[in-house]
């Protein structure tokens, strides 16, 4: 087990924020973890799992210990006619897990190309893009329990998933260490095509029959469109979950603003478009110093290359208060804030 000292997070993080961790242990077998748990270390430090860390904004040097996900394995558990089960480390790359699949005509993820971050993370906020969560394909997950060291399994009930939640973001905060997921896929695609600009896409490619690369070509395309590549301009994709409120506020909103941009969570709820309420707050492509809104997306926050972790949560702060000023709704970080 070793463990460094002082090391920068800059390169761990998509924001790209220069934010030093006092402790630093990189995990590529489970038995480094199971050492690590036990160790006096853990025990008297306050630590922060990290994976492709595309989901968090460092607002200060970490003072305590960082423990860096990089398991890594495919594994093929039972295949038939129709389907097969994978089982994958949790510090595989999410993206990368989607690709092999597409390569291999396994259906089920392709609507979730592009999505950065690892595969652990993939269940702790049950990712989703364009009409499909992980909870669709999702079997199973192991986890390591941080007190005692054991490793548990939990369903798909035992996750409790939500749009943008699990059990692990809620009850479990903090519990575990996700070591793998298991996902069930299918030989034979049912494609979601449904969704916001997959159609428009697949027809100006030229695909009237889609197959499931073609499906995975036109995400990536529509998502390159208007993401910022992490790797170009430090982000974390959208800052913001899309605010849920009761039908009532909605028909409110609704007679003010015609265009609002909003659709049905349920039955007695609306689920809106937190990048429409920051774009009409006048926040779209407006830069601040190192940090802004993007240009394509308002949804989605910037490092522009010096950004402080603090400067991006100030923006995001006054973002907050100016859509609560002009429509009366709250909106909260999807990212961790740290
Ligand atoms: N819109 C605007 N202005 C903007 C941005 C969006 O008016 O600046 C409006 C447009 O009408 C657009 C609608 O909002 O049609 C929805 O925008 P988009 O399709 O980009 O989706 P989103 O609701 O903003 C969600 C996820 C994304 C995911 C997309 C596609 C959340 C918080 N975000 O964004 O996920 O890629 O749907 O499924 O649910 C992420 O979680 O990091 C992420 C990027």
């Amino acid at each position: 087990m070793h463990i460094q000292e002082g090391q920068s997070l800059k390169s761990m993080n998509t924001f790209g924020i220069d934010a030093k961790a006092k402790y630093l242990s990189i995990i590529r077998e489970i038995s480094d973890l199971e050492t690590l748990v036990k160790s006096n270390l853990f025990k008297e430090e306050n630590h922060l799992i990290l994976g492709g860390g595309s989901n968090i904004l460092l607002t200060k040097d970490y003072n305590g210990l960082v423990i860096k996900n990089e398991l890594k394995g495919i594994s093929l558990i039972n295949e038939d006619n129709a389907s097969v089960i994978l089982k994958i480390m949790s510090g595989e790359v999410w993206h990368e897990l989607v690709l092999y699949c597409v390569e291999n005509n396994w259906a089920g993820i392709e609507n979730l190309s592009l999505i950065p971050g690892s595969v652990g993370a993939a269940p702790m906020q049950n990712i989703g893009a364009y009409g499909v969560e992980l909870k669709s394909v999702f079997i199973e997950l192991e986890a390591l329990h941080l007190e005692s060291g054991e490793v548990h399994t939990f369903d798909k009930k035992a996750c409790d998933f939500g749009y943008r939640q699990s059990v692990f973001k809620n009850r479990l905060k903090e519990q575990y260490f996700i070591l793998s997921i298991t996902i069930k896929l299918l030989k034979k695609p049912k494609l979601h095509l449904t969704y916001g600009a997959i159609n428009d896409t697949l027809k100006l490619m030229g695909k009237s029959k889609p197959n499931i690369k073609d499906v995975s070509q036109a995400v990536i395309q529509i998502r390159q469109s208007k993401l910022p590549n992490p790797s170009e301009l430090g982000n974390s994709g959208s800052f913001f979950k899309n605010p849920i409120v009761e039908n009532e506020k909605f028909k409110e909103l609704k007679l003010n603003y015609p265009n609002i941009v909003a659709y049905p969570a349920g039955e007695k709820h609306t689920k809106l478009a937190a990048g429409w309420l920051i774009e009409q707050c006048g926040y779209k492509g407006k830069r601040y110093g190192d940090t802004g809104s993007h240009k394509h997306q308002a949804l989605v926050l910037v490092n522009y290359g010096n950004a402080k972790g603090k400067d991006i949560w100030n923006l995001a702060l006054k973002i907050q208060a100016s859509v609560k000023a002009k429509f009366d709704v709250d909106i909260q970080p999807e990212v961790n804030i740290i």
